[in-house]
């Protein structure tokens, strides 16, 4: 099975790309799976299926086309599914905050509850061979981020504080009850959580797969959704996830000679040389803007035709390697990045704002440093086989 993850900013267009890429997979044969990840779903109306109609449904998949289903998750049948006791206690404490039932109910859906479920079911889906390829269509960059480090956010959560929390509560649960009005939530609480735990157990492995999940970048040709393309990468990068396309969506097609766009055409000019340097060995793929809204199964195809012409699989893998990764080793902060055919001699190393920039020869990768590690500077590097180790400490 491979997962396809769809990112990027708030409308660069990530659903409809995400939407496309399964109309073309379906195309070719294989059971393909389009789920929203993005609590206010859009997929449905993307294939315009009448958003009234369908936002009412179960939440399960749904066949649209040979081939092709999508899915919206449908968060409060997921809470009857596998919330109840967690939402229960925790509206039940709110109400004595003097908020109202449905008001409480509504504050009780924490956030990453969407995201957890679509996790679960992708678990599901892979144990049960339900489908070839699953495209995840995002919400915009932070939350899907949020997704990619919830199963470590998760572990960490039930090592550390929901068993001292059982703990604790064990101890002092007669004496809440005494008290009142909050009451300490039951043990069936706890089961809950951990039986919720069990569910998406081994997703983090699927995630940093790169024979099975791979990230694709969508983005505008503007300044400013760059800068978050770039941002996402590097923590990307950070969670060991394979970034293997950047997508640059609703570029202006030539025949637009109307003076007024001259600026914007330049602009987007250099913005996407930019791209393709910065995120140099990756593809970068362009779409046009089209003179019509992308909507519907022949609007999709029409955008699928044109980011993957007539020949190319999106499912394929085509990069197997991380492009780098970071790591703490003896207290020291490391990055690791694939060089294969280099010579120590050849490397130059240089930081340039919250960038490390490496040069051999004529070419150069930059690498953004996540916020943690920005304020590091390179100490020194060596090659371990094909890998080259740069370490980072403090400037002070
Ligand atoms: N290449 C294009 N040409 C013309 N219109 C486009 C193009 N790509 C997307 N659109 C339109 O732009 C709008 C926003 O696209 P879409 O919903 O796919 O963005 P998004 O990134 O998923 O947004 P959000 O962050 O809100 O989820 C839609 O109306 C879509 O039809
Ligand atoms: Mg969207």
């Amino acid at each position: 099975m491979r997962i396809l993850l769809f990112s990027g900013k708030g409308g660069v267009g990530k659903t409809s790309v995400a939407a496309a890429t399964g109309v073309r997979l379906s195309q070719l044969g294989y059971k393909t799976l389009v789920m929203s990840v993005d609590p206010a779903h859009s997929l449905a109306d993307s294939f315009d299926l009448g958003g009234a109609l369908f936002h009412g449904s179960t939440g399960d998949p749904k066949s649209i086309h040979d081939n092709l289903w999508i899915q919206e998750v449908n968060i409060q049948r997921e809470i009857k599914r596998h919330w109840s006791e967690i939402t229960g206690y925790i509206t039940s404490v709110l109400k004595t905050s003097g908020l109202s039932e449905v008001e409480a109910e509504e504050m009780a859906i924490f956030p990453g509850m969407e995201e957890l479920s679509a996790m679960m079911y992708v678990n599901q889906y892979r144990a049960e061979k339900q489908f070839d390829v699953i495209v995840l269509d995002c919400a915009p960059t932070a939350e899907s981020l949020r997704f990619v480090s919830l199963p470590t956010t998760l572990e960490w959560y039930a090592k550390h504080v929901f068993k001292l929390q059982r703990r604790v509560m064990k101890a002092v649960r007669p004496i809440v009850n005494r008290l009142g009005p909050i009451e300490a939530p039951p043990d069936s609480y706890f089961g809950n959580l951990q039986s919720l735990f069990q569910k998406i157990q081994g997703i983090d492995t699927l995630l940093e797969d790169p024979q099975i999940t791979s990230v694709r970048l969508v983005t505008n040709a503007e300044k400013m959704v760059l800068r978050e393309t770039q941002r996402a990468f590097v923590y990307f990068c950070l969670h060991g996830l394979t970034v293997d396309q950047v997508i640059v969506n609703r570029v202006l097609p030539d025949q637009i000679t109307d003076p007024f766009f001259e600026g914007w055409r330049k602009t987007q000019r250099g913005v996407i040389r930019e791209i393709e340097a910065y995120f140099a060995p990756l593809p970068v793929s362009t779409v046009p803007l089209f003179n019509h809204e992308v909507l519907g199964y022949e609007g999709l195809r029409e955008l699928s035709d044109r980011l993957y012409g007539f020949d190319v699989d999106p499912a394929q893998v085509t990069r197997a390697e991380k492009s780098y990764s970071f790591a703490v080793v003896d207290g020291q902060y490391e990055v690791r990045l694939r060089m294969p055919f280099v010579q120590k001699a050849e490397i130059g190393l240089f930081k340039k704002a919250d960038e490390l920039v490496v040069e051999v020869g004529t070419n150069r990768r930059h690498i953004g440093l996540p916020t943690s590690m920005a304020a590091l500077v390179p100490t020194k590097a060596r090659l371990e086989q094909d890998m080259l180790v740069i370490g980072l400490r403090s400037a002070t």
